[in-house]
């Protein structure tokens, strides 16, 4: 393949699918990751293949072992090259410290920490030379939300892994992670939520998820960038 290729996860729905179709509007070829939103994807495959672009999508479920080690592997296998691979997929699970069992927190951390940490090991392996490791963060590492406890420690603990990963994989590869603020609410999130967050921001909105978006395009071309965790959060707390 011509074309440099990017493995974006999450890719069916909401900021995933935004990074995808962002990457191929600006000439990467792109595997589309999704779980549970096959026809999202199929969506998002045919919109690229419209534009004159390259995509396919992949199937994984990204708490499976198993199926992470395959995903990389199978996209060689499409294009023949893997020059960036973007982890956007994860959950946001409710996790009050008083009602939260084991059970959660190991789905949340398999889902938000483990499986980047798979992917960028079997990434390590398989990216060209000079290829990049894009991580989504959150906000939310470096706040408290009491009742999302197990969803900021595991974002924290993607921050940490962009680091030592960074560190670990350097000169041949880089690593770096965009940590959004509030750019795309649940979609059954109550309009004052948007309201509240739009005002905890110095920039007075929230964000979309072409902001997200662009920060990843930059990161994945800044030749001398690794390590680096940047917010995309509108000046959350500049003024609090
Ligand atoms: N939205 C925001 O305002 C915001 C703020 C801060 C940080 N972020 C971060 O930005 C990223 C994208 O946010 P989002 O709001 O678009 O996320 P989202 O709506 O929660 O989407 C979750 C994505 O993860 C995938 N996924 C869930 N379980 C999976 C599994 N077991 N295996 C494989 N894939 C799975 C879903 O794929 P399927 O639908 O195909 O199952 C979906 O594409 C996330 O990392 C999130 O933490 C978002």
């Amino acid at each position: 393949m011509q074309s440099r290729v990017a493995l974006v996860t999450g890719a069916g729905r909401r900021v995933g699918r935004a990074i995808a179709l962002d990457l191929a509007a600006h000439g990467w070829a792109v595997a589309v990751h999704h779980h549970a939103s096959a026809p999202g994807a199929s969506e998002v495959v045919a919109q690229i293949r419209d534009g004159g672009g390259t995509a396919a999508a992949f199937a994984a479920d990204l708490t499976d072992p198993a199926a992470l080690e395959a995903l990389i592997p199978r996209v060689m296998a499409w294009s023949g090259r893997v020059d960036a691979l973007v982890c956007s997929a994860a959950g946001m699970t409710r996790s009050p410290i008083g009602s939260t069992t084991a059970a959660t927190v190991d789905g949340i951390l398999s889902l938000n920490l483990r499986a980047p940490f798979l992917l960028a090991q079997s990434a390590a392996a398989h990216l060209a030379e000079g290829g990049a490791i894009l991580l989504i963060g959150d906000h939310m590492a470096d706040e408290c939300w009491p009742d999302y406890a197990m969803h900021g420690v595991a974002k924290a603990g993607v921050h940490a892994l962009t680091r030592h990963l960074a560190a670990a994989l350097a000169p041949r590869l880089r690593v770096n992670a965009v940590a959004p603020g509030a750019v795309l609410l649940p979609d059954d999130g109550a309009p004052q939520l948007a309201e509240r967050l739009a005002a905890q921001a110095a920039l007075r909105r929230i964000g979309t998820p072409s902001d997200v978006a662009g920060a990843v395009r930059y990161l994945l071309d800044a030749p001398f960038v690794t390590g680096q965790v940047l917010r995309v959060d509108g000046g959350r707390g500049l003024d609090a």
